[in-house]
């Protein structure tokens, strides 16, 4: 591939690279799925002194890929040095729930890291740098990085709720035997925790409202429930927390955020600036739609009870979880 024409390479940063999810994701980066053929890319795989050998491994094992758009690859235990710089942040680096956990239970655990991460963005990270939390709780910690980086815009921290999204268009799609690429309409309100809140309310495939086709009961009393609970459910039955389909999901996030979703709907947890009465700042699971760079929350859906008290379910869960993270600073 001829990549002298190539604009500027992208300065990506991995933390968490000698992780499970990391194994993944460093691949699909290298290989394109997120900024496309043309654009190179020089990759950090940031990692905790004690995991920073790992990390080397892992940075032989891609240089052994022959990528042809990895630029560079360095390897480095300094948040201030990988973020120097920097366009987009996968924030991955955090302890998984094992057994048992919520992932608020590691809340004071992981919140410290996404503190100190965030100065290091505000020191050293490109202002438009685009950054997507997915270490648990991944809402929160996207308002600490946030909060920890007040030179830049709130709207360059997102946290992970596309794998919520994803879960919940595979088993909509293989219920109403849609193929899953069809489907539109549809978002995951709130937190990436069990209160979060799949809604059909808006779905559609091709123009046309599908929410009266499925069927209410197994809405209710079985499908939000599973959707909420996949995450516990793969630790359950693979004895570690999904991976791949984190992965999976990080690079559809990133890939709608730089390339748009061309009208299509997608779940982004963003800093809300109080759209459906959620708390400016919260970073809230919303109906977005990506374009020329950006997600821009899909506004003025009316709400039925139903919905009214399932996102307010979330509302308070954030808030208390915001007023943990709070005490951190
Ligand atoms: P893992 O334990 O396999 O890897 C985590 C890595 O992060 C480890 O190598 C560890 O050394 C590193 N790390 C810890 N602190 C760090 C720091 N300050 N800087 C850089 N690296 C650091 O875990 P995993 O399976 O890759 O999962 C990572 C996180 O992602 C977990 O918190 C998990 O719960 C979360 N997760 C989120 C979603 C989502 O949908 N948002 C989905 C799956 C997993
Ligand atoms: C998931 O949803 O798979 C992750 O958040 C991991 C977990 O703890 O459930």
């Amino acid at each position: 591939m001829n990549l002298s024409n190539t604009t500027q390479p992208v300065n990506v940063v991995v933390s968490g690279a000698g992780g499970n999810i990391a194994y993944s994701l460093l691949w699909r980066i290298a290989s394109g799925d997120v900024w496309g053929l043309e654009r190179a890319i020089n990759l950090t795989l940031l990692e905790i002194p004690d995991a920073v050998r790992v990390a080397e491994g892992v940075a032989m094992e891609l240089a052994d890929s022959a990528f042809p758009l990895l630029s560079s690859i360095n390897v480095s235990d300094s948040a201030e040095q990988a973020f120097d710089g920097v366009n987009a942040a996968f924030l991955v680096g955090a302890k998984p729930r094992g057994k048992g956990e919520s992932r608020e239970d590691l809340l004071e655990a992981n919140g410290r890291i996404f503190t100190e991460q965030g100065r290091a963005l505000n020191a050293g990270a490109a202002r438009d740098v685009r950054v997507l939390v997915v270490g648990n709780p991944a809402n929160t910690n996207a308002y600490i990085a946030s909060k920890a980086a007040p030179d830049i815009a709130g709207e360059h921290f997102n946290a992970m709720m596309r794998l919520d999204h994803n879960r919940a268009a595979s088993q909509l799609a293989g219920k109403l035997g849609v193929p899953v690429g069809d489907l539109d309409g549809l978002v995951v309100w709130g937190n990436h925790s069990d209160t979060q809140f799949p809604d059909i309310e808006y779905l559609r495939a091709g123009g046309h409202r599908l929410t009266e086709r499925v069927d209410r009961q197994w809405y209710v009393d079985e499908f939000i429930g599973r959707v909420a609970k996949r995450g516990a459910e793969i630790i359950d039955v693979r004895g570690s927390s999904s991976a791949a389909s984190a992965a999976s999901a990080a690079v559809d996030h990133m890939h709608d955020w730089v390339n748009g979703t061309g009208g299509r709907w997608t779940t982004v947890a963003l800093p809300s600036t109080g759209e459906y009465g959620v708390d400016p700042g919260l970073v809230f699971g919303f109906p977005t739609v990506g374009l020329n760079g950006r997600f821009s929350v899909v506004e003025g859906l009316e709400l039925s009870e139903f919905q009214r008290e399932r996102i307010e379910r979330n509302i308070a869960a954030l808030r208390a979880e915001a007023a943990v993270a709070d005490s951190l600073f």
